[in-house]
C-alpha cells in the first residue's frame, strides 16, 4: 500500500486513472482541494478542506460479477469506520451513506477498460466530515459529520482508519461476497421503503425488497419484481 497527499488536484479519481500505468495496486491519493470533484452521473462533487477527499487505485482484473459489487464493498468499510462517532448512519444502495436522509458521503468508482478487459479500477471516496454549512445547490440534501454529532474531527485518524478497514475487507471479499450483501442489508436505509427510479424513460414506484447475494437491488412495483443494478433512485419523502 502507497499514499500520496496532493494540496490540490483537479479530481483524485481523474488523477489514479490518468496516472494508474505508473502507481501500484492500492496506491491511496488524498487531496484538500480538488478543482473538478466528481460525483456519480455526471455531476460535480463540491468539498474543501474540511472534507476528506481520497481515492484508491486497484490494479485488478476481477470479474464483471465481482467489479459490480465494489460500491457496496466501499460503502461498508466507509460506514464502518464512520459508525465510530455516529450510530445511526445507513447506507443507500448502492454506496451513499446517509445521517436522517441527508448524504454524509458518496463513493464513486469507475473503471479502466481496455480491449474488453478491465485493467483497473478507482474508488474516490468523498466525506463531510467538518463542513460547518453546505452551499445553496446541496444544503437541504447533504450533512456532515460535525454538523450530526456537533464536534471537529481530525480527518487523519478516519483517513487511516479508512485505508486499513478497506485493505482488510478487500482481502475477504476477494473469497467470499456474502458478508458485504449481508451488511449492505443490515444498515439499509432502503429496505421496505418506497423508491422511485427511472427505467428506460420511466418513472418507476417501487417498494425495496433487499440487496440480492449479486449486489442487485431487489424491488417490487404493483405488477412485478424487478432487480436494479445501481441505476440513479430516489427515496420518496
Ligand atoms: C457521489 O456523487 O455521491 C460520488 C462522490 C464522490 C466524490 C469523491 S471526492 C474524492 C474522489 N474524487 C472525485 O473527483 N470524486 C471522488
Amino acid at each position: 500500500m502507497k499514499t500520496i497527499y496532493l494540496k490540490s488536484i483537479d479530481s483524485t479519481n481523474t488523477y489514479l486513472k490518468s496516472n494508474y500505468l505508473s502507481l501500484d495496486h492500492m496506491t491511496w491519493l488524498s487531496a484538500d482541494h480538488q478543482t473538478k470533484g466528481k460525483g456519480r452521473s455526471n455531476k460535480h462533487w463540491f468539498g474543501d478542506s474540511d472534507s476528506l477527499m481520497c481515492s484508491v487505485l486497484l490494479k485488478t482484473n476481477l470479474d464483471y460479477e465481482k467489479i459490480q459489487m465494489l460500491p457496496l464493498l466501499a460503502a461498508k468499510s466507509l460506514h464502518q469506520v464512520l459508525s465510530k462517532y455516529h450510530s445511526n448512519i445507513k447506507i443507500k444502495w448502492p454506496n451513499d451513506l446517509l445521517i436522517d436522509d441527508l448524504k454524509l458521503s458518496g463513493i464513486l468508482v469507475e473503471s479502466i477498460i481496455e480491449e474488453n478487459q478491465v485493467r483497473a479500477v478507482i474508488i474516490g471516496f468523498g466525506v463531510n466530515i467538518n463542513n460547518p454549512s453546505f452551499n445553496e445547490e446541496i444544503k437541504d440534501i447533504a450533512t456532515s459529520l460535525s454538523l450530526a454529532t456537533k464536534s471537529n474531527y481530525d480527518k487523519e485518524p478516519i483517513y487511516q482508519h479508512l485505508i486499513n478497514q478497506f485493505e482488510s475487507d478487500y482481502d475477504i471479499f476477494l473469497s467470499n461476497t456474502k458478508s458485504i450483501i449481508e451488511y449492505s442489508n443490515q444498515h439499509s436505509a432502503l429496505n421496505d421503503k418506497q423508491i422511485t427510479f427511472s427505467h428506460q424513460g420511466e418513472i418507476v414506484h417501487a417498494k425495496v425488497v433487499h440487496v440480492k447475494d449479486d449486489g442487485h437491488l431487489l424491488v417490487e412495483t404493483k405488477t412485478q419484481q424487478m432487480s436494479l443494478y445501481s441505476s440513479e433512485i430516489s427515496l420518496i419523502k
